[in-house]
């Protein structure tokens, strides 16, 4: 069994996923890690021992030649550039979400994995959530008829914890927050869609976090997170510049004819991400995304109150609903066996994409935006697994 040695570009905050992937036993070891921050630095040696690699220049990490791959979980900004110089220095990646803050840094990280064979992983942890799953596996069953609609409510209760008090905040990090957080879902509405969209609408608001008290621009940015948190216009240590929305909607016509929205609100009391698809033949909605949840599906005329089949899901062991090691595993198994892959780059480039042009038409008179296409050999490369035969 090959061993695979690992680096980490971003080792603080969601770099605690590559953690999953420390399986000395298996074969799979953590041998490198990066950050600006010392103290990130120092807590990802305590966990790693102390003949692993650490340094604030990802390029230093890079130049190591027996890193097989690496994970990249910096801030979105970062991402490109650091996925970019990982390709071309030989590593596979994996590259959390989103994939980049625009559609066209997302196509030349697809065009260097498929000139240099680099694998391309996308930290899509959603495609392993356990109700996102069982969705799929009811509409795949064919249970609902032929979906032709898909709503997606998303409640962002820690909106005013995250993302308004740090760099999330900035449209030069994110590009929007319909983008940051929506990448997630829209990727979701795709994938249990079985299309991409095509045109997209959108309408935004920043309407409330900016009543809130601000930090000064010399204290760094810093979540915090805390239920008592509430309510919103009472919260203070804001970032000096927000300039992203804190309520987003879109509307999107997929390429296979059905029709989708999505909703994102960043002040909600509550959090979940609620989905229903709805077919020719019936219904089906997510009660809870993860953790103890249940899928609901109405195949006969009813009531909201009884729907026809109940899916009791039980929690799994690990982060976001163990969708974390999931994951990772199937990093891990893609790098070393080359297998088939609930993620995809091509669909994380379309998620971005609708979040790109989403925000665009939302900022320009709600416009509709067409999503630009992709050439055809790039995404035959990949959804042939980015082997070349
Ligand atoms: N899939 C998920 O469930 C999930 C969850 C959380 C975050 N994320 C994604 O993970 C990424 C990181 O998010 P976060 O909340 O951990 O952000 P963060 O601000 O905590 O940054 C992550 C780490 O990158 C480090 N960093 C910043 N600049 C760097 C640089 N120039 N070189 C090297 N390291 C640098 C930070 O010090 C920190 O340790 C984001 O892109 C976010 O979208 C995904």
């Amino acid at each position: 069994m090959k061993q695979i040695k690992i680096g980490v570009i971003g080792v603080g905050g969601r770099g605690a996923l590559a953690r999953c992937a420390h399986l000395p036993e298996e074969g799979c070891k953590i041998v490198a890690g990066v950050d600006v921050n010392d103290e990130h630095l120092k807590k990802f040696k305590e966990f790693a021992g102390d003949d692993v690699f650490i340094s604030k220049d990802y390029k230093k990490l890079l130049a190591i030649k027996d890193i097989d791959a690496v994970f990249v979980t910096s801030p979105d900004f970062l991402h490109e550039e650091h996925a970019l110089a990982a390709l071309l220095a030989g590593k596979a990646v994996y590259l959390e979400k989103p994939m980049s803050i625009t559609i066209e840094g997302c196509d030349r990280l697809l065009k260097a994995a498929y000139k240099t064979g680099s694998k391309l992983f996308l930290g899509h942890n959603m495609r392993h959530f356990p109700v996102i799953l069982k969705m799929k596996e009811v509409i795949d069953s064919g249970l609902i008829g032929e979906v032709q609609a898909g709503w997606c409510r998303h409640f962002v209760n820690y909106g005013g914890d995250a993302y308004f008090r740090d760099w999330h905040s900035e449209q030069k990090n994110t590009t929007g927050l319909l983008l940051q957080k929506g990448a997630h879902d829209i990727d979701v509405m795709h994938w249990l869609m079985g299309g991409y969209t095509k045109t997209v609408v959108g309408m935004g608001m920043l309407s409330v976090y900016d009543k809130c008290k601000r930090r000064s621009p010399d204290v760094p940015g810093c979540a915090k997170w805390s239920s008592a948190q509430w309510p919103p216009l009472e919260q203070t240590g804001f970032s000096p510049v927000i300039d992203v929305e804190d309520h987003n909607m879109v509307m999107m016509q997929l390429d296979n004819g059905s029709q989708a929205c999505y909703m994102q609100c960043h002040y909600t009391p509550d959090a979940e991400r609620n989905y229903t698809f709805i077919g020719t033949g019936g219904r089906v909605e997510n009660v809870g995304d993860y953790g103890v949840c249940k899928v609901h599906v109405w195949t006969q005329r009813g009531s909201r109150e009884n729907p026809d089949i109940v899916y009791n899901l039980k929690p799994l062991e690990g982060s976001h609903g163990g969708s974390d090691p999931a994951i990772v595993r199937e990093f891990l198994r893609f790098v070393r066996d080359g297998i088939k892959t609930n993620t995809s780059p091509i669909a994380a480039r379309n998620s971005v994409a609708v979040g790109v042009q989403g925000h665009k038409s939302m900022r320009s008179g709600c416009n509709a935006q067409k999503i630009p296409q992709l050439p055809k050999d790039l995404v035959k490369y990949f959804e042939n697994g980015q082997k070349r035969k």
